[in-house]
């Protein structure tokens, strides 16, 4: 029941309309009984700072940030947590009595899935495919678990290498580069929008023999349930994961922050099967 004393926490980006956010937030305060409403607000680019300046007045208690804010809100912010200042970007905003501090929980939303999948990577030199957005966040958790390098596959090697280039234990190749990548057993995320839905049967790299290569393998896309990515790794003898749990997780981690509190697994699982039934309809 909304009342005098309920918390409200928000994202902003744009566009917002398709998001899944307040469903889950939303879910985990009636679950966790947090008197907290969660929404959804369209901030153009340009109008952060004004927007986080109301907000501070308002005693708005949190955000999640998406497109296009997740870097360009950082001038706005009182602090930074140092896995968001190690990335560049922010996907989760605190309100603190000088402003808002902002965090990265994509970064622990990852780890998290990676953990409890367990799929260990330390000492490895694992395979990610994609340089949009999303690998971002994936590249630094790679690290944060231990990785020893990273191949980074990408349709624009030249985007790539902008983006990542600098760091001496990422090695850049094209899609079609894979050959290079000696043996087998590696980890695998794949960070594309390939496979998407509606274009469920689109997959990065089309030649068999590169899912010969990968055992462990995380498509951090959640819809369709099992992408085409998924199913080529699988036949190929692999274990594969989508980015459902990551998508929960980054956003427990954000809720554990927001009310200052732990989440239950009892909520967590409940709370999945209703994103899952959301997502995916009556199984
Ligand atoms: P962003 O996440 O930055 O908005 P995006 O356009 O959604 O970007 O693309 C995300 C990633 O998917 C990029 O690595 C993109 O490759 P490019 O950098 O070469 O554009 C990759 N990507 C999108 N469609 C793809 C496809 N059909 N095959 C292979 N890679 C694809």
């Amino acid at each position: 029941m909304i009342n005098g004393g309920t918390g409200v926490c928000a994202l902003i980006g744009d566009p917002v309309a398709h998001t899944l956010s307040p469903f889950i937030h939303n879910s985990l305060s009636e679950c966790e009984g947090i008197n907290s409403v969660y929404t959804a607000f369209r901030v153009r680019r340009g109008d952060t700072g004004t927007a986080l300046k109301g907000a501070f007045a308002l005693g708005i208690r949190g955000f999640n940030v998406t497109v296009p804010h997740k870097e360009d809100v950082i001038p706005f912010l009182c602090e930074l947590d140092p896995d968001a200042k190690g990335i560049g970007a922010v996907n989760t905003l605190c309100l603190t009595d000088k402003g808002y501090k902002g965090y990265n929980t994509d970064v622990s939303g990852f780890i998290r899935e990676i953990r409890e999948c367990g799929f260990d990577i330390r000492g490895e030199r694992v395979i990610m495919l994609g340089a949009g957005g999303a690998a971002n966040a994936v590249l630094y958790a790679l690290y944060s678990l231990g990785a020893e390098g990273v191949y980074i596959l990408n349709r624009s090697v030249q985007k790539a290498e902008e983006k990542f280039g600098s760091d001496k234990r990422n090695r850049i190749l094209p899609l079609d580069g894979f050959e290079e990548i000696e043996e087998e057993g590696y980890f695998c995320v794949q960070c594309t929008s390939a496979g998407l839905f509606p274009d469920t049967g689109t997959v990065p790299i089309e030649d068999e023999s590169f899912y010969r290569k990968i055992d462990r393998a995380v498509d951090i896309i959640y819809n369709p349930y099992e992408t085409e990515f998924m199913k080529r790794v699988k036949r190929n003898g692999g274990r594969a994961v989508n980015g459902l749990d990551m998508l929960l997780f980054q956003a427990v981690e954000s809720f554990k922050l927001f009310h200052d509190t732990l989440v239950s697994e009892e909520s967590i699982a409940t709370v999945r099967e209703r994103l899952k039934e959301r997502v995916y309809g009556r199984q």
